[in-house]
Order: structure tokens, then sequence, then C-alpha cells
């Protein structure tokens, strides 16, 4: 699973119809089913996580997998491995599903040209973060009971987000309606062609809208200031109540997290539980991974 493009509308509706079974056995007493007993599950994450790393772990542990997370920043890769020697390597120990995070886009697709076992892609880059956009979708569907027929305001820094990229093919596939707010210097040119309406205005972006779902300024990834200020940048694009009060009056608020407060969104926001659904889309996380990991696990050969 390298990404969202591609998918078709009955492949997302089937992953989320199986994580929605995921959240009932979450919830449960018991969370434990032997789904990948005898599975080896590696995460080979060479970038930073604190949600999909610790959700892809929960997720392979509640299936009864054997779950190894590989530190980086204390593996061989610092001694000048390559990655994908070091992916060979970890093959050679017969995982049958590599979960793996990437700062460069591309990186994990190549690597999962290299082993024999299944990977997902946990993040490459700019480009796609599918189980991100896989647990969003299962948020608004729980929420709204449908993912046609809404009106998305992704907003941000919508230029370095893999979020925003997975998420814009999702939706539209799915039929919603995808706008994307941000500056100028923050959206890649020619995102019309994928099918999104362009603001540069927040209270125009989200007029009537049903779902705010808002990015984090990736400054990790910059070169250059894109921004002229924080301060600046959080008048003109942070979600504050007065900005919210565009969108439809039942329109909730998403972040795929990690969040900066008083940078894209106010706390006010980010903590309001009638408007806030932040805490929900990590609860769907785990489910969504367990839906992944569950269904590229299946044994598919003919005997
Ligand atoms: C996102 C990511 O890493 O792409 N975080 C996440 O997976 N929940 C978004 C971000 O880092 O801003």
């Amino acid at each position: 699973m390298l990404g969202i493009d591609g998918l078709t509308v009955e492949e997302i509706t089937m992953l989320l119809d199986l994580a929605d079974a995921y959240v009932d056995q979450n919830r449960k007493h018991d969370k434990k089913s032997d789904v990948l007993r005898g599975r080896t599950v590696i995460n080979l994450f060479f970038e930073n996580s604190t949600r999909t790393q610790a959700s892809f772990e929960l997720a392979g542990k509640r299936l009864g997998g054997d779950i190894m997370n590989m530190s980086v920043s204390t593996s061989s890769i610092k001694k000048g491995e390559t990655m994908i020697d070091t992916a060979m390597t970890l093959n050679a120990m017969h995982p049958d599903v590599l979960v793996v995070r990437h700062p460069d886009a591309g990186a994990v697709k190549l690597l999962s040209e290299k082993v024999t076992g299944a990977v997902i892609n946990a993040g490459d880059g700019r480009h796609e973060h599918p189980t991100q956009a896989l647990l969003d979708a299962l948020t608004i569907r729980r929420r709204r009971g449908r993912l046609d027929d809404m009106t998305v305001a992704i907003c941000g820094d919508v230029l370095h987000s893999r979020v925003a990229r997975s998420n814009i093919h999702l939706l539209t596939t799915m039929g919603a309606r995808v706008r994307v707010v941000a500056p100028r210097t923050l959206l890649p040119s020619g995102i019309e062609r994928f099918g999104v309406d362009v603001f540069h205005d927040m209270r125009a972006g989200l007029t009537d809208c049903d779902i705010v779902m808002m990015l984090r300024l990736q400054t990790e990834r910059m070169r250059g200031t894109f921004v002229p200020s924080i301060r600046e940048y959080f008048h003109f694009f942070g979600l504050d109540h007065e900005k919210l009060s565009y969108a439809k009056p039942d329109a909730f608020v998403m972040h795929p997290g990690p969040m900066n407060r008083g940078v894209e969104i106010d706390s006010d926001i980010a903590d309001d539980i009638n408007r806030s659904v932040i805490r929900d889309q990590v609860e769907m996380g785990v489910a969504v991974r367990m839906a992944c990991l569950d269904l590229l696990t299946r044994d598919i050969s003919p005997n």
C-alpha cells in the first residue's frame, strides 16, 4: 500500500468497512484477536513519529502479530548503511509486512521493489500518507454517514503535506468536494489539476463547508521563508472561532497532528469537544491500520 492514488471507490470502501468493524473490537474489554498470528511486522521509521508508529504497533499487537520497531537513530543507518541495504537485511529475516516512513518522496516505493513482503507507506516526504487519509475518511464517514456530497476545506501548508495529497486523492475519488485554502507560497503550482477549488482567504474558503481540515506548518521541509511571520500567519490562516463561524453551523475540525497551537489552530478550537474530532482521528487510526495489516497479510495463494 504505497498511496491512495490509483485505489478505486470499491477498494477504499472495503478498507473503511473492515476498519469500522475494528473500531468496535478496539472498544471491547478484550481487544485481542489472532488474525496476524504467526506474522511478523517491522516498523521502519526514518523520520520522527508519535501517532503513526504507536498506532501501527498497537494495531499489529491487537491482531496478535509479532511487531518489531526498528529505531533508525540507533541502527546501522547511522554507520553509513543505505536504506536499501537496511531493508534487504531486514527482508532476510522474513517479515510479512514492512511499515516504512521516509523523508524522501518515492523512497518507500523503491524499497518495496527490493523486498518480498508487503510494504505500507507510513509517509514518504511530501508525497503520500495513505493510512492518514483512510483514518480521516473513516472519521468523516462515521460522523456524517457518507463521504460524497461533503465539502472539505484543507487549510494551511498544502505544499509540504503528504496528508493533503492523500486526502485530496481519497476525497475526490469518493465524490467529496475539496477546497484548498492557503497563501500562494504554500500551494503547489497546478494544484487545480487534482480537481480542487483554490482559495487564498480563510473566510471565503470556509464559507458553507462541512469539514475544516487543518495542516501543520511543516518547517522541517521548508528551504527558505514561506510566511512573513508566525504571528501574521496565525492572523490570516490560523483557525479560530471567528473564522470557523463562516463554515456550516455543524462543521467539525480535523488535524492530523502534531498540532502547533497558536500557529495553525487556536487552542480554544483544538480543545472544543463540540467542534474538534482530533481525538476521534487518533482512535480511527488504530482501526484503519488493523484493516490494512489484515488485508495485506491474507493468504491469497491458490493452494
Ligand atoms: C503527519 C505526517 O507525518 O505527515 N502526521 C501524522 O502522521 N499524523 C502530519 C504532520 O507531520 O504535520
